[in-house]
């Protein structure tokens, strides 16, 4: 018997923590209409929450060290053999070695929890960045998703959404609000940009 390979569109998610955007992917995805699935979830921390989280949704979960990453035929060898088109990051904290970069041209995207090119670059990420944009006194932040190019949080900007920031606002609060922001947005988007429904 021949398998019949369905046109959704395979996602492979890269999360090293909490991975509430993995989550919401994974789910938002499930939905057949939405033309793909998340079939596998790329971590490199063993003790991350993510991983917990896909597997409760049925999704394939592959521990990978940072030299496992960086090796290029093992990890393009786990995405071929899962048949992944599209690379999703979401909240990954590790470069993405060059040969990823190439091979998924185009199909390779990330959300920063700023509003690039602020707030972007070495040491901003999770609440670093959160926490320079109150000290700075910003009245707005928000989301960037954008492809993933060799420069790290300069690849070509998708899509920005804005929240304001208020003058008693903590980090804390602001975090909030940016995850909020990437709940409404960033399946969404990646549906729009790379499954072109
Ligand atoms: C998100 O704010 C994302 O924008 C950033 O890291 C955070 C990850 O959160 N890149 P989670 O692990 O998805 O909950």
């Amino acid at each position: 018997m021949t398998m019949v390979r369905d046109m959704n569109k395979r996602i492979a998610v890269f999360a090293s923590g909490n991975g509430s955007n993995a989550e919401n992917l994974i789910k938002y995805f499930k939905e057949s209409s939405h033309g793909a699935e998340v079939v596998l979830a790329v971590c490199n921390r063993p003790d991350a929450p993510v991983i917990e989280k896909a597997k409760r949704l049925g999704v394939e979960t592959c521990i990978m060290t940072r030299a496992d990453i960086n090796d290029r035929d093992l990890m393009l060898g786990v995405l071929e053999q899962h048949s992944v088109d599209i690379v999703v990051l979401a909240g990954f904290l590790l470069m993405v070695p060059p040969f990823l970069i190439e091979r998924y041209r185009d199909r390779i995207v990330n959300i920063h929890p700023s509003l690039l090119p602020k707030y972007g670059g070495k040491g901003m990420y999770g609440a670093n960045v959160h926490k320079a944009v109150v000290e700075a006194g910003e009245t707005e932040t928000g989301i960037t998703i954008h492809f993933v190019s060799e420069n790290y949080d300069e690849g070509r900007i998708i899509f920005q959404a804005r929240t304001a920031v208020d003058p008693s606002d903590t980090p804390a609060d602001v975090e909030r609000k940016i995850h909020q922001l990437e709940r409404q947005h960033y399946a969404q988007i990646i549906r729009d940009t790379l499954i072109g429904l």
